[in-house]
């Protein structure tokens, strides 16, 4: 494990400068502590362009001086605001020294979304997950982390850890995907990266995982709708994620947007208090969501904001992002006797304790000529093109047709996303620039001659009028048609779900037009979420997932296409077949009457659980994906086949690489808890490696489970492990493998 820096244990030093700062204080100025802004509406960015415009001719340093509101300005003086949203070094500076100069000198949180890489943009986060590689990911979020607190950034309003089972949501783009176990160990890892001490910049960030909780499981995957979930699914999927991204360090967390059976996110004291107080003992601090407060309002819980600013802050969030009801009403509700001082001293407690922490007390600037030495350096680039590499998941490859030739072939590139740089970047790519995107026409180039190309558009992303004859031309001329095609970055992140999840526009046309020429078809899809495409599934010789990839991602596409890379993604999330079966994930029930049993007869026929028009399976399952080698599976062997409450399950197998390429495999193991006092689904990843094997080489892999990791929710809503039989899997992904069993 790498050097982090841990934000959620109590230092006996720094608690002791806490209770002294806290006994100095102004009711207003705690209320101060607790109230996040962002420079939006309080810088005047018309000064700041015409002053920097002045300083660059005049060789002369740019002030933010005159730009900030005075207001604003006066506002931070007097200590009224306590941490800004803001991702400019010269603008943090200019703010850290109005706070600083404040009665009490209490430094400012200096907060972003950064959310898959800030400059150096990596793939999104779902395609990261589909790596199954923590160390590349804590890697990514290292140079994330190094990179923005260059722009003065100390609060990374990141990762976000919830799990998401519905592609219909547009956010299902920013996490790890559908599993806990998968999610929980990503997790830990983009905590650590974060928060990594390691950073070239010497200065420490606070990450943030959000958002607090089951945001991920809106009702029909649109943004911000209600969740209805049983405490057994809060606790056995969704919170998990958390649990680790707070064991691993993290000092800090979100609240949502969302309600959970009747009681908004932002103003539960279960999941607030109970749960991350009572129960976990957490002292990190919880920021609401954005302006989260003040819908409480819409939610109808709160009459008002004064009384929003009341249930929040009884509930146990702590700053208020944006919405201003704790900034006009808090210091009025405890000085009316609504709420007692201790509520609000102990937000204000854990906003200084991460203050003290992060050591922004000793130092809280930030050098300002350090973005430009480290942001998007080779180091950095060639990371962000390993983990695009390692993100694309190949689903078909028909006839070995990949990799490619990389002579002796003319190709047609082909699609609306084939030479588009912005695309690339996907959702909420913070500094992100298109301009530093490769495409994937130019990764093809670098392996084949410019006459051996064809580039042709074929039709827009989503426009409704197009023409493909060019492209149906050049795809006749061609050996082999390269289509890249799918969802621009906007179709996907937040306030951006989808009910329709094929290919948008007329690109499905394009794909037939192209698929009726009979060529060899390579479908490069780019999305941020799985798509509904059976058609282009059934249509396509070789179909390649590699989501929005980042700066890098054109050339990623290009070393798979042409064999340089074998590629190695897995899916994260399972690809569904229509809309309709939507959430399909494999983690699912068996039911009383499971799909592939025989069913109760009713009416001489037999009733299961099944669709009448579609089949119960996804297209592609969790866990899939294809290499240009072979992997067998042989030998399973349970070394303890009987194990005990506080044992350690010990399984292997052996893994065989029998085809020509040296190939990486992500061996997984899965278990069923064959029989318990709850419903349990019928498999659980428990445990996955990385195995790197050359032609015909073959590795042992051999996975421990501690026993207490096997358990679940029970019925009294308490952790337990059963005894009893449990079935294990290893295999290649949730729908294949090895079995064994053993009992606990
Ligand atoms: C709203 C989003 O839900 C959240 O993820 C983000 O961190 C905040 N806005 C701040 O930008």
């Amino acid at each position: 494990m790498s050097n982090a820096t841990l934000y959620n244990t109590l230092d006996p030093a720094i608690e002791k400068r806490v209770d002294d700062l806290l006994a100095e204080m102004t009711l207003p100025e705690k209320v101060g502590q607790l109230v996040q802004k962002s420079p939006f509406g309080i810088v005047d960015w018309e000064v700041v362009i015409r002053k920097r415009q002045q300083a660059k001719t005049q060789g002369q340093p740019f002030s933010y001086q005159e730009a900030v509101s005075p207001e604003f300005e006066a506002h931070i003086r007097e200590g009224r605001t306590g941490t800004v949203m803001c991702d400019d070094p010269q603008l943090a500076n200019y703010l850290q020294r109005l706070a600083v100069e404040s009665r009490l000198g209490i430094p400012l949180l200096v907060a972003a979304d950064v959310i898959h890489g800030y400059r150096t943009t990596f793939p999104i986060p779902l395609a990261q997950a589909c790596t199954w590689n923590p160390e590349l990911v804590e890697q990514a979020e290292r140079i994330a982390a190094a990179e923005a607190s260059a722009r003065g950034i100390n609060w990374i309003f990141a990762p976000m850890v919830d799990i998401a089972r519905d592609p219909r949501w547009g956010r299902i783009a920013e996490g790890s995907g559908e599993d806990p176990y998968l999610g929980c160990i990503l997790a830990e890892a983009r905590v650590r990266g974060f928060q990594s001490t390691r950073l070239e910049t010497s200065r420490r960030v606070a990450s943030c995982p959000k958002h607090y909780v089951a945001y991920g499981a809106a009702e029909a995957g649109r943004d911000y709708n209600t969740v209805d979930i049983s405490e057994r699914a809060l606790r056995d999927v969704y919170l998990p994620p958390f649990r680790s991204a707070f064991d691993a360090g993290a000092g800090s967390t979100m609240s949502a947007f969302n309600d959970i059976g009747g009681i908004p996110a932002s103003a539960n004291p279960f999941t607030l208090r109970t749960i991350l107080r009572d129960e976990w003992g957490w002292p990190g601090v919880v920021v609401s969501d954005y302006n989260a407060i003040g819908e409480l309002v819409n939610h109808r819980v709160a009459a008002d904001l004064k009384d929003a600013a009341r249930l929040a802050i009884l509930a146990g969030v702590d700053i208020d992002m944006e919405s201003s009801a704790y900034e006009a009403h808090l210091a009025e509700l405890v000085e009316e006797g609504s709420v007692p001082i201790a509520a609000v001293d102990e937000a204000v407690r854990r906003v200084l304790r991460l203050k003290f922490s992060l050591g922004l007390f000793d130092d809280p600037f930030t050098d300002e000529t350090l973005a430009e030495k480290i942001i998007l350096n080779e180091d950095f680039r060639a990371h962000a093109l390993e983990v695009a590499r390692q993100s694309m998941v190949l689903l078909k490859n028909e006839s070995n047709l990949l990799p490619l030739p990389k002579e002796k072939i003319r190709v047609a590139v082909v699609g609306p996303l084939a030479d588009n740089q912005c695309e690339l970047l996907g959702t909420w790519a913070s500094a992100g620039r298109a301009e530093d995107v490769e495409t994937i026409l130019q990764g093809i180039r670098a392996y084949l001659p410019e006459l051996s190309i064809r580039n042709v558009q074929g039709c827009s992303l989503y426009g409704a009028e197009e023409d493909f004859s060019e492209a149906v031309a050049a795809a006749r001329d061609a050996d082999v048609v390269i289509l890249a095609i799918g969802e621009g970055a906007d179709l996907s992140g937040e306030a951006h779900s989808r009910a329709h999840l094929g290919l948008p526009g007329r690109q499905q046309e394009l794909a037939d037009a192209l698929a009726a020429t009979g060529k060899p078809l390579v479908a490069v899809l780019l999305c941020g979420r799985p798509l509904v495409i059976p058609r282009l599934v059934e249509q396509a010789d070789a179909l390649l997932v590699t989501w929005h990839g980042g700066i890098r991602a054109g050339q990623a596409v290009a070393d798979i296409l042409f064999g340089t890379c074998n590629p190695s993604g897995r899916l994260a999330v399972s690809w569904p077949r229509a809309e309709g079966q939507i959430p399909v994930y494999y983690a699912q029930k068996s039911t009383g009457r499971p799909a592939e049993g025989s069913g109760t007869t009713q009416f001489h026929e037999p009733f299961r659980s099944t669709y009448l028009d579609e089949s119960n399976s996804p297209a592609f399952c969790f866990g899939y994906g294809l290499g240009y080698t072979r992997f067998m599976y042989a030998d399973l062997k349970v070394e303890t086949p009987s194990v005990s409450l506080d044992g350690t399950l010990v399984v292997s197998a052996t893994i065989e690489n029998t085809g020509r390429q040296t190939g990486t495999e992500t061996v997984q193991l899965y278990i069923r808890d064959v029989l318990a006092s709850v419903t349990r689904p019928v498999k659980e990843l428990k445990g996955f490696r990385r195995a790197t094997l050359q032609p015909g080489e073959s590795q042992r892999v051999r996975f421990e489970v501690p026993v207490r990791e096997l358990g679940f929710i029970g019925p009294e809503m308490r952790y337990i492990i059963e005894p009893g039989s449990f079935k294990v899997w290893i295999g290649s992904d949730s729908g294949r493998g090895l079995e064994g069993q053993f009992e606990v």
